[in-house]
């Protein structure tokens, strides 16, 4: 009994409110949940004026940005600010060895010059409202995950097609708090988005990788983007007659700056946390799958860096996936460190024991939670061998690009080998392999991917448990005694797929009874015994996982929430629009160490370095600079902020969101968090968690003073 109550006790302290900075919480619910918080700590605003449904808000300027990234919209035009990294891919499209606008930055000096960038959309919320009971209508407690599913997306089919029918819309329906809740997104999307100007790399992605995820940073992670739409100012595909969207809001532009502990929001589509998940899940991801990853990551990135160092065109080739392999690789460091530095799996444990010691206080949490936490830890225990082997499969067999490109073959392989053929589908097939494969060869190196073959299936061999290898390395094994360094010099002198005329030539003349060309190609072998390894061993076993702990983390959700029942709860990021809010701040990484809450260009002038590529700095910049031309964009303290910290809890996703002030204008743009706080997606620590901004004002005095694009600058209500 005295155990108990020692155990209740101590539930009740847990039970305090969450600190301000932490979470990412619904538009919809801000007036709710939030807005008197918001308001204590600086906010001007009321709940209207950020989200509304009934009249013109802040929410009608943010979009989301291909899917993977948060954009502002910040002119009556249409005119659209999110990072560099974000556009990245659009502007390497756009790049070739001649019009190298990656290296060298793309201005457009009027609408007429804005290129359209195929493919890219841009998303605006146009309202959100909760559906929970329509989404689970019929859902009983016996059925099982399965019939719980079918049944729940069968009501959410339901519930979009009649929330959009006949607007031109598109709606979404999402789980919230792992399925206890569901929200309806009705949104109108954007297809003519066209990029209107970029900085060169050598400010954009100023620091490179090197700074990726640090601060100081002296990144000037930008670019512009504007979207058209039909005569209607309606969302249309790319036409040469569409014109620039007329928004029903725009963000004003702040040049007055910031001081530390001013009031920060930040309102963006984060893409993924897990705030409420077990020990036995960080566990798994800080010290099994992390490590891993990182690993492999490790060893791609030494490969591709070391040719693209020695070869231009590499270089844009590679540029972007090596940027995307780097980036998680880097991050995964950071959030493993993170967790052990913050004793985040002591912490959950101890959680953990309070949850059970609650549970088991009564007949009725017992019956609904007592099992739980075992269920977890069983279930996760399970699970670890196959998904190491996941991993492997995943991101060191499929890592190799030759593997993923042989794999779209596998199509072509079944319907020319079915009785009777069917021309139409080889047909079809063909036309698909041949957009793949001119897609595929523009940015491929045969060299590399050699070496990243060589790599790869050395870690698979010495790394996996013989018991769940792919087929072909009992080949390998007997053939090339194992060795992944002859198998590979093998496949790529024998494949007919490594090399683009080959395969276009290929698959011109394509009749079905070719298809033994293909069967005995080896990386057409390699491919299907990678991926057929992935899809019958683990990804059975993985969708069981999948359904088991989705239901777990379900029930566990829900006792968590009834357990701190005084606990503001915030749902984890699901790629829906959120709003998190903190303060601008200093942290300390380190004892002793305080890092300033903004970086200036003084800092870029100091990590100056020719000799290294990522530290290149303009000449025009460094002129702006020793001549103190800054225009209205200084500081008053007189010096050109770059970027700054503040305490909002971001995540991927938020990259390119608004950082705003207490009124509503644009003072940033966030663009990453620290390293120091990267384990934020799974803990959040108020001490050591930052996102990092691009001061709007460094934007704008790139675009005026380095780009000369005052049109653009004339678009937007800059405030003084
Ligand atoms: N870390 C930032 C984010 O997660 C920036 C990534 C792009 N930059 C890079 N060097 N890879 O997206
Ligand atoms: N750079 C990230 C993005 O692309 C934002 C940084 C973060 O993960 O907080 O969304």
């Amino acid at each position: 009994m005295k155990r108990l109550m020692v155990c209740c006790v101590l539930v009740i302290a847990l039970c305090k409110t969450v600190a301000a900075e932490e979470g990412m919480w619904i538009p919809m619910l801000i007036e709710q949940l939030n807005i008197k918080q918001m308001q204590d700590i600086g906010l001007k605003l009321s709940a209207e004026d950020i989200y509304s449904v009934n009249r013109s808000s802040l929410k009608d300027a943010i979009v989301q940005f291909g899917g993977g990234c948060t954009a502002e919209i910040i002119s009556p035009e249409g005119l659209i600010l999110t990072n560099h990294h974000c556009g990245y891919g659009a502007i390497q499209r756009q790049s070739s060895l001649e019009h190298d606008y990656l290296t060298n930055g793309f201005w457009a000096t009027s609408h007429d010059e804005e290129l359209p960038c195929p493919g890219l959309t841009v998303t605006l919320l146009i309202r959100m409202e909760e559906v929970t009971e329509k989404a689970l209508q019929g859902v009983t407690g016996s059925m099982n995950q399965m019939q719980r599913g079918q049944l729940v997306k069968q009501n959410i089919e339901k519930i979009e097609k009649e929330a959009t029918a006949g607007t031109g819309y598109e709606a979404k329906v999402r789980p919230f708090y792992y399925g206890n809740q569901y929200y309806l997104f009705v949104n109108e999307v954007f297809r003519d988005v066209r990029l209107v100007g970029a900085p060169p790399s050598s400010i954009g992605k100023f620091g490179g990788d090197t700074d990726n995820w640090m601060w100081p940073r002296h990144t000037g992670d930008f670019s512009l983007f504007r979207i058209y739409t039909d005569k209607d100012n309606k969302g249309a595909a790319y036409s040469k007659d569409n014109v620039p969207y007329r928004p029903k809001y725009f963000l004003p532009v702040s040049l007055k700056g910031y001081q530390k502990k001013d009031f920060t929001f930040v309102f963006g589509y984060p893409g993924t946390t897990r705030e409420y998940l077990t020990s036995y899940a960080i566990d798994l991801t800080t010290n099994i799958e992390n490590p891993l990853r990182i690993d492999l990551r490790k060893k791609k990135l030494d490969i591709i860096n070391a040719a693209m160092e020695s070869d231009q065109l590499v270089k844009i080739q590679y540029s972007a996936k090596a940027a995307g392999i780097a980036n998680f690789w880097k991050k995964m460091i950071g959030e493993s460190r993170g967790i052990k530095r913050l004793n985040g799996l002591a912490k959950k444990q101890a959680f953990e024991q309070k949850f059970q010691c609650w549970t088991d206080s009564l007949s009725l949490t017992m019956q609904r939670y007592g099992g739980l936490l075992r269920s977890f830890e069983a279930t996760y225990r399970e699970y670890r061998a196959t998904d190491i082997a996941s991993i492997y499969l995943t991101e060191a067999g499929q890592g190799i690009e030759l593997v993923r490109f042989a794999a779209g073959f596998r199509e072509l392989v079944k319907y020319s080998k079915a009785k009777p053929i069917k021309p139409d589908l080889v047909a079809s097939s063909i036309k698909s392999l041949q957009r793949t494969t001119r897609e595929f060869f523009r940015n491929y190196s045969a060299a590399v991917d050699k070496q990243l073959m060589s790599a790869m299936l050395g870690a698979m061999l010495t790394g996996m448990d013989p018991k769940s290898t792919p087929d072909i390395f009992a080949f390998i094994a007997k053939k090339y005694a194992g060795n992944a360094d002859t198998y590979a010099a093998y496949v790529f002198g024998h494949t007919l797929l490594a090399d683009s005329s080959t395969v276009l030539v290929f698959l011109a003349d394509y009749k079905p009874s070719m298809v033994k060309n293909l069967e005995k190609d080896p990386a057409f072998n390699l491919a299907v015994s990678i991926y057929q390894c992935n899809e019958n061993n683990v990804l059975p076993k993985a969708m069981v996982f999948n359904a088991v702990t989705d239901s777990l983390q379900r029930t566990y959700m829900q006792g968590q929430m009834e357990m701190q029942r005084d606990k503001r709860f915030y749902p984890d990021a699901n790629s829906t629009l959120r709003i998190a809010y903190g303060q601008v701040n200093d942290y300390c990484p380190a004892d002793a160490v305080t890092y300033n809450f903004f970086t200036t260009l003084g800092g870029v002038i100091q990590k100056e370095d020719p000799a290294i590529y990522d530290y290149t700095v303009d000449p025009k910049l460094k002129f702006l600079y020793l001549n103190r031309d800054f225009g209205p964009y200084c500081d008053r303290d007189s010096t050109m902020h770059v970027a700054f910290t503040a305490s909002n809890h971001t995540t991927g996703g938020n990259s390119g969101s608004p950082v705003l002030n207490a009124e509503g204008q644009l003072i940033g743009i966030n663009f990453d968090r620290n390293w120091e706080g990267t384990m934020s997606d799974m803990m959040y620590d108020p001490s050591q968690c930052r996102n990092i901004a691009l001061d709007i004002r460094y934007c704008l005095f790139i675009i005026d003073k380095m780009a000369g694009a005052k049109w653009l600058i004339a678009e937007m209500n800059i405030v003084r």
